[in-house]
């Protein structure tokens, strides 16, 4: 029986001006409340999955950036960050890191028994292409689990999942800003993942769990969102208790709660069918994935 992790999420803090969707201006205050959450729940480590800041200037993204550096600093436990794509808008990846003191690259943090893996995959937005993967970004990862020799917490700032977007605010009318272009790839580098894995990513700005392939995919919602409790902000703050199990607890106006099985073995599906008709260019479904790409006209505020 491994010794279980204890893990406080955070997401999408948004520190910024008020929009229709988040509340930006709470930022601060939330963040207060969550180290009143840190301190109830004696977490082993935070982990801050990006999206810090809703971009404006670089002035004063470099303002508020640093605000919340300082509230993050103060915690009394180590913390963890990935760079989303508001972050990277004005400022660079190590600007981002200078005020955060940590270094944003791809890292990972050994606890015991759980390997907590950074991927800082490109997080940019290109409003042509949409999110896609930096050279080495992919090699990276898929060198790393493979030489995992514990179970693996992969955190990353968008889903990896390939999830349905139905119902999102900002993603069912433009899907493909919810993920990576590369997501079939990715998707094959996890599922030769020697050791039980469990991701988790904001982005999304909502709670859920999507299961492929026997690999359990985790998002948690934004600090500040409102588009699933309006008018308030979400307030959401998360405890993720991995050990035999993964139980993910989130607190706040959006509450969720779930507890599925991960450091035992991999349980895999049977592959999808293939309808008949789609048999002869079977190939054609990574291609497909791979090749879409975002309309210019596409934006995103999340
Ligand atoms: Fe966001």
């Amino acid at each position: 029986m491994p010794a279980t992790t204890r893990i406080a999420v955070l997401a999408d803090i948004h520190h910024g001006p008020d929009l229709p969707t988040k509340r930006g201006s709470a930022a601060l205050p939330l963040l207060e409340r969550f180290s009143a959450f840190v301190a109830e729940t004696a977490p082993d480590l935070v982990l801050e999955l990006g999206d810090r800041i809703s971009d404006e200037a670089p002035d004063v993204d470099r303002r508020r950036m640093a605000e919340v550096a300082d509230a993050l600093r103060a915690l009394p436990v180590p913390v963890v960050s990935v760079c989303g794509n508001h972050d990277l808008v004005h400022l660079p990846a190590e600007e981002n890191g200078a005020l955060l003191g940590q270094p944003m690259r791809h890292r990972t943090v050994e606890l015991e028994g759980l390997l907590v893996v950074l991927w800082q995959a490109e997080a940019r937005l290109r409003p042509e292409r949409g999110f896609a993967l930096a050279e080495g970004d992919l090699a990276w990862l898929e060198a790393t689990l493979a030489a995992a020799d514990r179970p693996v917490l992969l955190a990353s700032h968008l889903p990896l999942s390939g999830q349905a977007q139905t119902g999102n605010h900002y993603f069912e009318n433009q899907p493909e800003l919810a993920g990576y272009a590369e997501q079939p790839a990715i998707r094959r580098v996890l599922d030769r993942c020697p050791v039980p894995i469990l991701a988790v990513a904001g982005h999304v700005h909502w709670n859920s769990v999507t299961l492929v392939d026997g690999i359990a995919h985790l998002t948690v919602q934004s600090l500040t969102e409102t588009f699933t409790t309006s008018p308030e902000p979400a307030a959401a703050m998360a405890l993720l208790e991995l050990g035999q199990q993964a139980r993910l607890q989130v607190v706040g106006n959006d509450p969720f709660a779930c507890t599925l099985p991960f450091a035992g073995p991999r349980r895999r599906w049977l592959a999808p069918l293939v309808p008949e008709p789609a048999r002869a260019p079977a190939a054609a479904a990574d291609g497909v994935a791979e090749a879409s790409r975002p309309p210019a006209s596409l934006r995103l505020s999340s």
